[in-house]
């Protein structure tokens, strides 16, 4: 690297606390990794040193260096049918119990951290497929958030090449795919418009009007560390009925002041009154 396109140690402990209070992501360990994913740019824009570039970030009144910073900090990666577990306790059991327990048929599900929209697009799959003709009386729209405008640009496309379909089930590639150009596969109109897609930052305050059914957040949480966690869960936990159901990764710990019950590994239940 570039003598001069070395992040100072001040420069990156500034950056990662900054990053930390804001977004919740614990880069404090992540020195190679931040220059890495930042060095292109920085040269390629002139900047004469990561110093230059990040007072570039700080002063920028627009946001737009700040969320090209948080584009290419973050880490995105996600693929369909991820931790298949979720979707078979989703299945079997999640939308039984939703399916009698939820009177007004506005069924509330949030993909926090939804990435390129792999997530929430494999759920409305599984909701299609679950209640087939009986969508018409519900009101089955997902939430999906992110704090990467680049990937929620992708997710909202739907565009994703043959290799990321490959987990997919051939009945569901013909049923909810269409190809595009040549290897790429765009997912349905009828799914994509079960999904709306928000950038949302999990470090502000949750403001929804009504309460979740479920919230999926998975392989996130393992960027923060147990205070952020903890944090974030405890928002979940308000934000979700009682009753409800909470996904996180599975190789995800949980705070341990976790409010919710266990009730599978990954799967957490909101139990037990209001507030713990
Ligand atoms: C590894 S992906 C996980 C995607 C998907 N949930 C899965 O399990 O496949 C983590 C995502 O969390 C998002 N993220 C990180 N910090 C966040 C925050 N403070 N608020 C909302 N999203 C965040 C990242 O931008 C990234 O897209």
């Amino acid at each position: 690297m570039h003598p001069k396109l070395e992040i100072s140690r001040s420069d990156f402990n500034k950056l990662t606390g900054f990053i930390k209070e804001k977004y919740g992501l614990n880069l404090a360990d992540k020195k190679s990794l931040v220059e890495s994913r930042l060095y292109n740019y920085v040269l390629d824009c002139g900047f004469e040193s990561f110093s230059e570039y990040l007072n570039a970030v700080y002063c920028d009144e627009t946001g737009r260096e700040m969320a090209n910073l948080i584009n290419k900090l973050t880490t995105n990666h996600t693929y369909f049918m991820r931790e298949t577990d979720h979707f078979k306790h989703f299945l079997r059991e999640f939308l039984p119990y939703a399916e009698k327990h939820v009177q007004d048929h506005d069924l509330r599900i949030w993909s926090a951290g939804c990435s390129f929209g792999n997530e929430p697009y494999n759920l409305a799959m599984c909701l299609d497929e679950y209640f087939g003709f009986r969508k018409i009386s519900w009101d089955l729209k997902i939430l999906a958030t992110d704090i990467s405008f680049n990937a929620l640009r992708a997710a909202k496309n739907g565009v994703y090449s043959e290799m990321s379909i490959e987990n997919i089930p051939e009945s569901w590639r013909k049923k909810y795919f269409r190809p595009v150009s040549s290897g790429l596969w765009q997912v349905s109109d009828e799914i994509r418009n079960n999904v709306g897609f928000k950038y949302h930052n999990l470090m502000e305050d949750f403001t929804f009007k009504k309460k979740f059914d479920l919230i999926l957040c998975r392989n996130v949480m393992i960027y923060f560390d147990e205070k952020t966690k903890s944090y974030i869960c405890r928002k979940f936990y308000d934000a979700v009925e009682e009753g409800g159901f909470f996904y996180i990764g599975h190789a995800e710990s949980a705070p341990e002041d976790m409010p919710f019950v266990k009730v599978y590994p990954a799967i957490y239940r909101k139990i037990g009154g209001k507030s713990k």
